[in-house]
């Protein structure tokens, strides 16, 4: 099952419009002449779309890294110009995430983006996180950690998660039969584990184990988080 969190069809349309509103001020915050790294998921589509409307509002002179096929396309479609980490280091980069705790620790992945998102976001000079205030957590875990799995390495990588105290499942696509195939054409094994009291140490043993490519938790990463509440746009600064 997708591991995206459930929410009543109600409570949607109050979640997008924080999403909007989030992506709208970190939108505001770009810089002419800088390199943004472009988020993936929903937040992020709608600072893709915010920053497209003000490039070419104001003539901005900026280009983006897309972190994902889905990114890309939008991107395109905004008129964004494009460039590469071959080319450029990203300025700032902005994209979503699936759990945020207070030290700024994060579980991204749902959209199965979480490789790319991680090297754009780590070699951005900063990383700003967007969310809705259902992702603020006092401690990571309720959302699996998903691993992006080389095919061939399924099952060992599976007996290994066990091995270290999660339960792995390995997800499967809509609208197409079998697995989830990451832009990589790699698997997505989600891992539910019952704590993750070190979220440092839980990434950096999941990447340890042979055929994971790359896992969902990115801890210490973020240097900003803004989160759209109820009483406006919070933002909380890595110490
Ligand atoms: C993509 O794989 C994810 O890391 C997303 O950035 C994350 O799931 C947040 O997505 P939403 O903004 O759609 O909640």
């Amino acid at each position: 099952m997708h591991p995206k969190k459930e929410i009543a069809w109600e409570a949607v349309q109050l979640v997008d419009e924080a999403k909007r509103q989030v992506a709208n001020e970190a939108a505001m915050m770009v810089n002419d002449g800088q390199i943004l790294g472009l988020g993936t998921g929903s937040t992020s589509h709608y600072f893709i779309q915010k920053l497209g409307n003000r490039i070419m509002e104001e003539e901005l002179d900026i280009m983006g890294i897309p972190t994902s096929y889905q990114s890309f396309f939008l991107a395109r479609d905004c008129k964004i110009p494009i460039t590469t980490l071959d080319e450029h280091l990203p300025d700032l980069a902005v994209d979503g995430a699936d759990e945020v705790d207070p030290q700024l620790n994060l579980i991204k992945g749902g959209g199965a983006a979480h490789t790319l998102e991680k090297i754009v976001d780590s070699a951005a000079d900063k990383f700003l996180v967007i969310v809705d205030e259902s992702k603020k957590v006092e401690k990571l875990g309720d959302f699996p950690v998903p691993l992006e799995v080389i095919p061939s390495a399924y099952r060992p990588v599976t007996e290994q998660v066990k091995a270290a105290g999660g339960v792995p499942s390995l997800r499967m696509a809509q609208m197409k039969d079998g697995p989830v195939i990451t832009d990589n054409n790699n698997f997505v094994v989600d891992v539910q584990f019952k704590e993750i009291p070190n979220p440092k140490e839980l990434e950096i043993e999941l990447n340890s184990i042979p055929g994971v490519v790359e896992n969902g938790v990115f801890a210490g990463i973020a240097d900003q988080v803004l989160i759209a509440t109820s009483n406006g746009v919070e933002s909380i600064k890595k110490p």
